[in-house]
């Protein structure tokens, strides 16, 4: 052995500690195995997450190992192991102590797995909050053509997204609602895995989906969680045989964590509601908890509302009656003000607008989710890099929904940005994004809702 081969005696300067400690562990092995369709050991997937975690185990060795999992899948042991691996390389809080008024508070969570127009969780957890359970809802920015909570609720005056640990549990404790950025000690494994995929093309995967999400929201320490798992063209997955196997995977690692967990597997072919973006969303939101809005959003935030009531041990509480008389309202009134937001300032309005006009006589028969969200991405409402500003005026709204008779001329949609060099790109991406035609009578009976995944204990 030279000197340079001997840790030892190597140059200080040159030395990392990172990368010889612990020395045993082969990342090779795991890579080769998974490529050849072999189940990983505990260890080999326990070696891989915190090796990357720690920068011991290399971007170009996991991203071998992400793709050899996308093309090989995992197995469900597997995937509960990724998962651990991935909450342990962080904190997980704890909300099970808090009390009000001498009563223990129970939590209930949700989550979306991200769809175009979907502003579910604005209402949801303050009228969720109003029946006196505390909703936790540490949220995301977005990346790409579906916008994030914090980027929605930013468009309000004053509100900010981050919140200490102490802030938290004060207010969970005396508004009950919350929406905040997680911390970054929160499952960071998971924060610098997505950033890989990302780039490498090894984001649709169920295993890894599945875990991405359901580490962040164990580490929450919710006692309860419901997934709403979109399906269709604006979604993740666009297949209900995906979709049910990937919430079928989440309600089991919620429920082998102790968590409570269901999943409803949604539509996610047309928008949600009326609006895409961040303003118009927060309006749109408000419509709802005024007891009005889009019939949609209504029956999805009432759909999920039950989810979490009964999970909280409230089964025969209706929602809906907190959306009439002012209750989710009054709660959604003082999460803003906790959190700095002037619920009563008037939202930004664009310096552009633009409509798009139906060319033909008929009913509305299609309105592609992934057009319009890519619209309004291209609007400015999206971002093309973690941590670019989004604009808060930028979007789209529709003024016509699924069966409903359009005139020639008509203004179908309209296009909001503050940029109004954005507009061609933006109509471009909606040119073929509505159809106009003979109408199908069963249309505006439809539900959201198509499947539900029941909760299971673990
Ligand atoms: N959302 C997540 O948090 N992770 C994924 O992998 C996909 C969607």
């Amino acid at each position: 052995m030279t000197d340079a081969d001997d840790p030892a005696q190597v140059d200080p300067q040159l030395f990392d500690p990172q990368l010889v400690d612990p020395p045993l562990f082969d990342p090779v092995a795991p890579i080769l195995a998974k490529k050849d369709g072999a189940e990983l050991t505990d260890d080999q997937i326990r070696g891989m997450v915190a090796g990357f975690t720690a920068g011991r185990v290399a971007p170009e060795q996991m991203s071998s190992l992400l793709m050899a999992i996308v093309l090989q899948g995992m197995t469900r042991r597997e995937i509960a192991t990724w998962t651990a691996a991935m909450i342990d390389s962080g904190v997980r809080m704890d909300f099970s102590g808090l009390t009000r008024g001498g009563r223990r508070l129970r939590t209930a969570d949700k989550h979306s797995t991200g769809g175009v127009g979907d502003k579910v969780t604005l209402p949801l957890t303050p009228l969720v909050a109003s029946f006196g359970v505390a909703v936790p809802q540490l949220s995301g920015r977005g990346l790409g053509h579906t916008g994030g909570t914090l980027d929605k609720l930013e468009s309000i005056l004053g509100w900010r997204a981050e919140l200490s640990v102490d802030q938290m549990q004060r207010q969970l404790t005396e508004v009950g609602a919350m929406v905040c950025a997680a911390t970054a000690d929160l499952a960071p494994a998971d924060r610098k895995l997505y950033a890989l995929r990302d780039v490498t093309g090894t984001v649709a995967s169920i295993p890894l989906i599945a875990s991405s999400i359901m580490s962040k929201k164990i580490a929450e320490g919710t006692q309860s969680l419901v997934l709403d798992v979109k399906v269709g063209s604006g979604a993740f997955m666009k297949t209900l045989d995906g979709a049910r196997e990937l919430a079928e995977t989440m309600v089991a690692l919620g429920a082998e964590a102790g968590v409570v967990t269901s999943a409803l597997l949604t539509d996610m072919s047309t928008p949600l509601g009326r609006s895409a973006g961040n303003a118009v969303e927060v309006a749109e939101s408000l419509e709802v908890l005024s007891g009005g809005g889009p019939a949609d959003v209504v029956e999805l935030t009432l759909a999920l509302a039950r989810e979490m009531l009964e999970a909280s041990g409230l089964p025969d509480v209706d929602p809906a009656d907190h959306l009439r008389n002012g209750r989710a309202m009054d709660a959604w009134r003082a999460m803003i003000a906790a959190q700095g937001g002037d619920p009563d300032a008037p939202l930004p309005v664009p310096r552009h607008t633009h409509e798009v006009t139906a060319r033909d006589d008929g009913h509305l028969t299609s309105l592609d989710a992934l057009a319009v969200g890519q619209a309004a991405w291209l609007l400015g409402a999206g971002r093309t890099k973690p941590g670019e500003a989004v604009s808060a005026t930028a979007g789209v709204t529709w003024h016509v929904g699924i069966g409903d008779s359009v005139r020639r001329g008509q203004p179908l949609l309209t296009l909001h940005t503050d940029d109004e060099t954005r507009i061609p790109a933006a109509l471009e991406a909606l040119r073929d994004a509505t159809g106009v035609g003979e109408a199908d009578a069963r249309s505006d009976l439809r539900s959201r809702v198509l499947e539900r995944v029941p909760f299971r204990r673990g």
